[in-house]
């Protein structure tokens, strides 16, 4: 069964004439500072319906910042962050901008998905414990209604045979599945992913890759934070290039990745393709300190 097939799709939840018009996403002019420093310094940015959008860039750019951002995890100082539509941490009203309400802020947020780099799972709830959570706390669906979605879900992941498994007996990528499960539970529209592999051993990575994969054919909204520039050449349909917090360049793998004319961009990849260069020729060719 592909539980995602079964989820409503984001089309057919558009509620309004406006939402359904509107990109998923859309970023205008986003601004946030940190003390002195303006760490997002005006980002512009739009993700539409069943697009994979994936963001590159050097440490420190401002890539979770971002995202944070549009999960409401993090408030902004300027601009505008949409959310189908609807403006996310702020209203208006008689014309003027207001700090939203925390029920608003969930509200417009209540589609939008996030999975970290450090899963974040509740160690003394099993998989399918933790799957549920939410759904029985945000969602108040019946305990039988969340354990059905939960192993729905875990089936997505390929984890339905670990639902009575406690963290600290499952890998890293078996815990990172779990996390995205528990993130899918919730009907997102859009699914939020800040380096969803970096903490995982190499051997690991593929099968978390492998089920983002799954999520983008089966038409999921997605914005990705990666340092997996294979995944990002394959699977996305735009490319963004964050550097000191601004997208530098965006558009699709391949003007990306063979066509980086501009300086940084090139710079960046360079240094990528260098280190795994490295990596690539094995153990036996590393030079001695
Ligand atoms: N809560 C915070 N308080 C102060 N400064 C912060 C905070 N969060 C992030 N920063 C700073 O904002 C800048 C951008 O950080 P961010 O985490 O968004 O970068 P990043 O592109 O995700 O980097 P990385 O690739 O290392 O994860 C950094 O200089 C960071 O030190
Ligand atoms: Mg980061």
């Amino acid at each position: 069964m592909n539980a995602i097939a079964d989820m409503p799709s984001s089309a057919s939840t558009v509620t309004t004439a406006t939402s359904a018009a509107a990109p998923l996403v859309e970023v205008r002019d986003l601004r946030k500072r940190f003390g002195d420093v303006e760490v997002l310094r005006g980002v512009d940015l739009e993700i539409a319906r069943s697009e994979v959008v994936c963001i590159i860039g050097p440490s420190g750019s401002g890539k979770s910042t971002l995202l944070r951002c549009l999960a409401a995890l993090e408030t902004y100082d300027q601009g505008e962050v949409r959310i189908e539509g609807e403006l996310l941490g702020y209203s208006e009203r008689n014309g003027k901008r207001v700090r939203a309400t925390q029920g608003e802020i969930n509200r417009v947020r209540r589609n939008v998905g996030m999975v970290f780099q450090q899963f974040n799972l509740w160690p003394h709830m099993t998989a399918l414990g933790n799957v549920m959570e939410a759904l029985l706390r945000v969602r108040q669906l019946s305990r039988d209604e969340a354990r059905r979605r939960a192993n729905a879900m875990l089936e997505t992941v390929g984890l339905a045979h670990k639902g009575d498994a406690y963290p600290a007996k499952l890998s890293g990528g078996q815990q990172q599945r779990v996390a995205i499960a528990r993130a899918l539970a919730m009907e997102p529209h859009i699914m939020l992913f800040d380096e969803p592999t970096s903490a995982l051993d190499p051997e690991l990575v593929g099968e978390v890759l492998q089920v983002m994969k799954q999520l983008a054919r089966d038409g999921m909204t997605m914005a990705v934070v990666t340092h997996e520039m294979g995944f990002a050449a394959q699977v996305a349909d735009k490319v963004m290039f964050i550097d000191q917090g601004k997208i530098a360049v965006q558009g699709a793998p391949r003007e990306v990745f063979h066509d980086a004319g501009q300086p940084r961009l090139r710079q960046f990849l360079q240094n990528y393709f260098d280190r795994n260069a490295f990596w690539a020729r094995g153990p036996d060719d590393a030079p001695t300190p």
